[in-house]
């Protein structure tokens, strides 16, 4: 039953396999993406930007069961100025590029989040706005 020339062979097969992207992209997975800072010219997030960086996803889905289930639509202040719990009324005032900030880390990580199923991205409302 035991056939070790098979069992090496097929690890062989096993481990090229499995490293596939590895070697077939060269070890390169191009270049980092530069996601653009708001244009608005604010400074602060709502957190230290690494931990945005780390949890941002965690924190929309606190917000919005906050928001919907607790109905707790407290106001945050960032910098002096108030905003609403929200992703259109939070993130999207000072992140107002959806292409040149959330989708070139999304894109690069091949995320998409469904969000936009539901939820305007500011570009699609300056459009609506403008007809
Ligand atoms: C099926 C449609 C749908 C999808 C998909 C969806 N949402 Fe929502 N979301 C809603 C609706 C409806 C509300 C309620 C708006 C209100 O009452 O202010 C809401 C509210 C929210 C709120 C709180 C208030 C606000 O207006 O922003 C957050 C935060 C939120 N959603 C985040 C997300 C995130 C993050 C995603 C993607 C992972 C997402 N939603 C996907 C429909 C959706
Ligand atoms: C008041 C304006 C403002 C709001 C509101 C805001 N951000 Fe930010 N965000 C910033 C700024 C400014 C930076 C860069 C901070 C820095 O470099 O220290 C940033 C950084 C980030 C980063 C890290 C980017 C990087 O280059 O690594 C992520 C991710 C992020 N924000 C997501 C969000 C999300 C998601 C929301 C809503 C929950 C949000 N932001 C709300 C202004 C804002
Ligand atoms: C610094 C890079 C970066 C930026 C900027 C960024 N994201 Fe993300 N985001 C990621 C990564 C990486 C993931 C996947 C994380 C994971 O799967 O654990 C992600 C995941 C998410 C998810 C969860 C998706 C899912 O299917 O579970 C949501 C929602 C989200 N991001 C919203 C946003 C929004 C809204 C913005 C812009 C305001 C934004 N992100 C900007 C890197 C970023």
């Amino acid at each position: 039953m035991y056939n070790k020339g098979y069992v090496i062979t097929g690890l062989v097969i096993f481990v090229l396999f499995v490293t596939f992207p590895v070697w077939f992209n060269g070890l390169d997975a191009g270049p980092l993406p530069k996601p653009e800072p708001p244009p608005g010219g604010e400074k602060q997030c709502v957190a230290p930007a690494a931990e945005m960086r780390d949890s941002h996803m965690q924190l929309l889905n606190e917000w919005r069961d906050d928001v919907l289930r607790n109905s707790n639509r407290v106001m945050i202040t960032v910098d002096g100025k108030e905003y609403r719990k929200g992703l259109q009324i939070a993130c999207m005032q000072c992140h107002s590029n959806k292409e040149k900030f959330c989708d070139t880390c999304h894109d690069y990580a091949a995320v998409s989040p469904t969000c936009w199923d539901c939820h305007i991205a500011p570009a699609e409302l300056a459009k609506k706005e403008a007809q």
